[in-house]
C-alpha cells in the first residue's frame, strides 16, 4: 500500500467546537471558545445551531454559555475521529445525514481523491448490494461505510479482497460482541446464526494498465430492531443488537473498521490472501456443508464446500471427487431433507 506524506488530519471547524464542548463538564462561555478556536462569536453561535440541526442537544445560557447536554449516535467525522487510529483510511471521513449510496457518493470523487477517502451515511435512500440487490438502509441503526482503496496488485488478486475485508468485519464484531458467532458466508456476506448481519460490496474501476481503484463498501446491521425489519427479511437478516440486546456506539464500530482494516488491507497488498486463509477456514459457513452457487447468467454449480482457495475461488468437491473451483456467485447451503419415517 503506497502510503503518501499527508497533512495532519484537519477536522471541520463545527466538528472542533463540538470536541470543545464534549471536553467541557458544564457550561463554556462563547468567549472562551472563540479565543480557543480562533473563531468570532457569531460563527460559535452558527456552529452550534448546525450542532443543534445534527440532534446535539446544547443548552446555551445568558451570562454562562454553552452546555453539551447529550449527543446523538451518529459516525460523524468528529465522533469517528476520537477512536480512529489510522494513517491513511478514513482520512478525511465524510459524513453524510443521507445520501443514495455511499459507493455511489465515493465512486463520483474517487477521481479526484487519495486513498483512504471514506463515506459515512446514516441512511441510505438507494443502498445497493451483490447482484444488483437493494440493501435496507433505515436511518439511525447501522453503519453504512465506503473506503477508497488504490492497491498497486494484480488485478487477479482483486476478487480476494472482500474476504479479507471479511476477515476485518468478523474481527471487529468479536471486539464488540464477543460471544456473537460471525461466519463468513462466500463471497462476502457475514452471518450469526444462519441470519445476514452484513455484507461487503466491492467494486473495481481498471484500466488496460491495472487497477484505478477498490471502491469497498460495508453495511453491518448494528442497532436495528427487529421491529424495523421488513417483511422480505424478517426471517434472513439479524443486527448485533438483536444478537446481544444491547446497543452500540456506531461512530465506535466505523472507527474500528478503518483500525483493523489498514494494517489488514497493507499485510495483503504485499502478500495476497495467504497470511488469511487459516482465518477465513474458521471462519468460513459453508465448510463441509451442501453448497449450491447461482453464477449470473442462471448457471448453477453444487457440491460440498471444500474451502476457499488462495485466489479466492469457492472449492466445491464433486460426487467423484473432483473439485470445482467457483469464481464468483450467490451461494446457498443446500437444506438436506430427512428421508421420511416409513
Ligand atoms: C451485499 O451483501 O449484497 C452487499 C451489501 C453492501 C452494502 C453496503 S452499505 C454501504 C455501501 N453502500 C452501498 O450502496 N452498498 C454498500
Amino acid at each position: 500500500m503506497a502510503r503518501p506524506k499527508r497533512a495532519p488530519f484537519a477536522l471541520s471547524t463545527t466538528s472542533r467546537v463540538l470536541g470543545y464542548l464534549r471536553a467541557s463538564d458544564s457550561y463554556v462561555s462563547g468567549q472562551v471558545i472563540s479565543q480557543e478556536l480562533g473563531l468570532s462569536r457569531v460563527a460559535i453561535w452558527k456552529h452550534v445551531k448546525t450542532l443543534r440541526a445534527q440532534g446535539c442537544r446544547i443548552d446555551a445560557c445568558r451570562h454562562r454559555g454553552y452546555h453539551l447536554i447529550g449527543v446523538p449516535d451518529m459516525p460523524t467525522e468528529e465522533a469517528v475521529g476520537v477512536p480512529l487510529r489510522t494513517l491513511a483510511l478514513g482520512r478525511p471521513l465524510l459524513f453524510f445525514r443521507e445520501v443514495d449510496s455511499t459507493n455511489r457518493q465515493l465512486a463520483l470523487r474517487a477521481p479526484d481523491a487519495a486513498e483512504g477517502l471514506t463515506i459515512v451515511a446514516d441512511h441510505q435512500t438507494a443502498g445497493r448490494g451483490r447482484m444488483g440487490r437493494a440493501w435496507f438502509s433505515p436511518a439511525g441503526a447501522n453503519v453504512y461505510l465506503s473506503i477508497l482503496l488504490r492497491p498497486q496488485v494484480s488485478l487477479a488478486q482483486i476478487p480476494t479482497l472482500p474476504l479479507v475485508v471479511g476477515c476485518v468485519v468478523a474481527r471487529t464484531v468479536g471486539q464488540f460482541a464477543a460471544g456473537v458467532p460471525v461466519m463468513i458466508k462466500w463471497p462476502n456476506d457475514l452471518h450469526v446464526n444462519g441470519r445476514k448481519l452484513g455484507g461487503i460490496l466491492c467494486e473495481l474501476v481498471a484500466e488496460t494498465d491495472g487497477v484505478q481503484h477498490v471502491i469497498v463498501g460495508i453495511g453491518l446491521n448494528v442497532n436495528l430492531r427487529r421491529s424495523r425489519l421488513p417483511v422480505h427479511i424478517a426471517r434472513s437478516a439479524t443486527s448485533l443488537a438483536i444478537e446481544t440486546r444491547r446497543s452500540f456506539s456506531r461512530a465506535e464500530v466505523v472507527a474500528e473498521l478503518l483500525n483493523q482494516l489498514e494494517p489488514a488491507y497493507a499485510l495483503w497488498c504485499a502478500e495476497g490472501l495467504d497470511p488469511f486463509l487459516p482465518e477465513i477456514a474458521g471462519l468460513d459457513l459453508l465448510k463441509g456443508r451442501p453448497t449450491r452457487v447461482e453464477q449470473t447468467g442462471k448457471r448453477v454449480v453444487e457440491g460440498i464446500a471444500a474451502g476457499v482457495g488462495v485466489d479466492g475461488t469457492l472449492q466445491l468437491r464433486q460426487p467423484d471427487g473432483s473439485i470445482i473451483s467457483v469464481c464468483s456467485g450467490d451461494a446457498h447451503v443446500i437444506p438436506v431433507i430427512p428421508p421420511a419415517a416409513e
